[in-house]
């Protein structure tokens, strides 16, 4: 383009950035989607959201998250989202298209292994409680504490009297973090017993997915019923006025992407901080110094 003020390039550039950015879009979206069916333009399964609708709300919500960002950089809020749900609910599927476009120096995901025999032997929340924000800061925990509700009862991993204290525990801990001005978000991803099971036969004859497949998701299938009267007993002991539970029907994926975000923007009444758009300085000329790429 014509470089007389360089405004044709920067143009021409962002262009080629649009394209590259959507690309990026696509790819991650393909991820998640029927191959053939994505690449055939126009042969949407029926009844699937509109691709273009949802591309269209997924940027207009990440524009309105990185405004939710800045204001909690600037307000210096703490923010705790707790994603829980069945194995292959989409849980990391909808952490992944909020972190997209964020800061990570602001929002991060902790995703914590399963607990050492160091871990097990102390106070149960030790392990999350340094990963909690410090302000400014949004933490987006990626199955969190009431693994001790769910996977370790369901699977036999903590005692009677662990899962028992857990209890008892968990309302005063999540009290504390509140009243100490935490946000606390908690959502629950739900989906049938149908779809989970459709979701591991995909992963099974998916290279690219057969890592999500753990030996814990197969042992869930058996124990469905297990989780189900397990996930009853949480709901019922831990949705407090302070921390309530948050449900996402989970089956439709991108219906569930988008309603989990948009409720995620209802948590704090932000408002857009105003920047001042910044001004590239003239790089500095020396004489002697010749080599202009390196
Ligand atoms: P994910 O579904 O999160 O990819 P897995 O299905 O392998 O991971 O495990 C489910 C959860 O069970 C994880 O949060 C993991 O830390 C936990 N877990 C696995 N084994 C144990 C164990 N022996 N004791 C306690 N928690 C465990
Ligand atoms: P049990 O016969 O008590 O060992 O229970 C059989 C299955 O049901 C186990 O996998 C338990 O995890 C589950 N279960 C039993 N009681 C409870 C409970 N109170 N809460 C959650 N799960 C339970
Ligand atoms: C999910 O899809 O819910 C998460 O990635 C967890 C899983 O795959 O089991």
């Amino acid at each position: 383009g014509t470089n007389d003020n360089g405004r044709d390039t920067i143009r021409e550039r962002m262009n080629e950035e649009i394209q590259d950015n959507l690309d990026e879009d696509f790819e991650l979206e393909l991820e998640d989607s029927d191959l053939a069916d994505l690449l055939q333009e126009g042969k949407e399964h029926p009844g699937a959201f509109p691709r273009k609708l949802y591309f269209t709300e997924l940027l207009r919500l990440q524009r309105e998250l990185i405004k939710f960002q800045d204001y909690v950089q600037a307000n210096k809020l703490k923010v705790v989202v707790l994603f829980e749900g069945r194995d292959a609910a989409g849980k990391g599927g909808v952490i992944k298209r909020i972190t997209q476009r964020l800061n990570p120096r602001v929002v991060r995901t902790v995703a914590l292994p399963a607990p050492g025999e160091r871990e097990r032997s102390q106070w149960y929340f030790q392990r999350y409680v340094p990963h909690l924000p410090a302000g400014g800061e949004i933490v987006l925990f990626d199955r969190s504490w009431y693994n001790r509700a769910g996977v370790e009862r369901v699977m036999g991993f903590c005692t009677d009297e662990q899962y028992e204290d857990f209890f008892r525990s968990v309302p005063e801990f999540e009290k504390l973090l509140v009243r100490s001005g935490i946000v606390l978000v908690k959502y629950w991803f739900s989906i049938t017993d149908e779809e989970q099971n459709l979701r591991f036969q995909m992963r099974i004859n998916d290279p690219l997915k057969q890592w999500k497949l753990s030996p814990m998701d197969l042992e869930s299938r058996r124990r469905w019923e297990d989780y189900t009267k397990a996930k009853e007993i949480m709901f019922e002991r831990t949705h407090i006025p302070e921390a309530p539970w948050h449900v996402i029907e989970a089956i439709e994926k991108k219906r569930a992407r988008l309603n989990c975000i948009a409720h995620l923007l209802t948590t704090i009444p932000y408002q857009e901080v105003p920047h001042e758009k910044p001004v590239l300085p003239p790089r500095v000329h020396h004489p002697d110094y010749h080599r202009e790429q390196i």
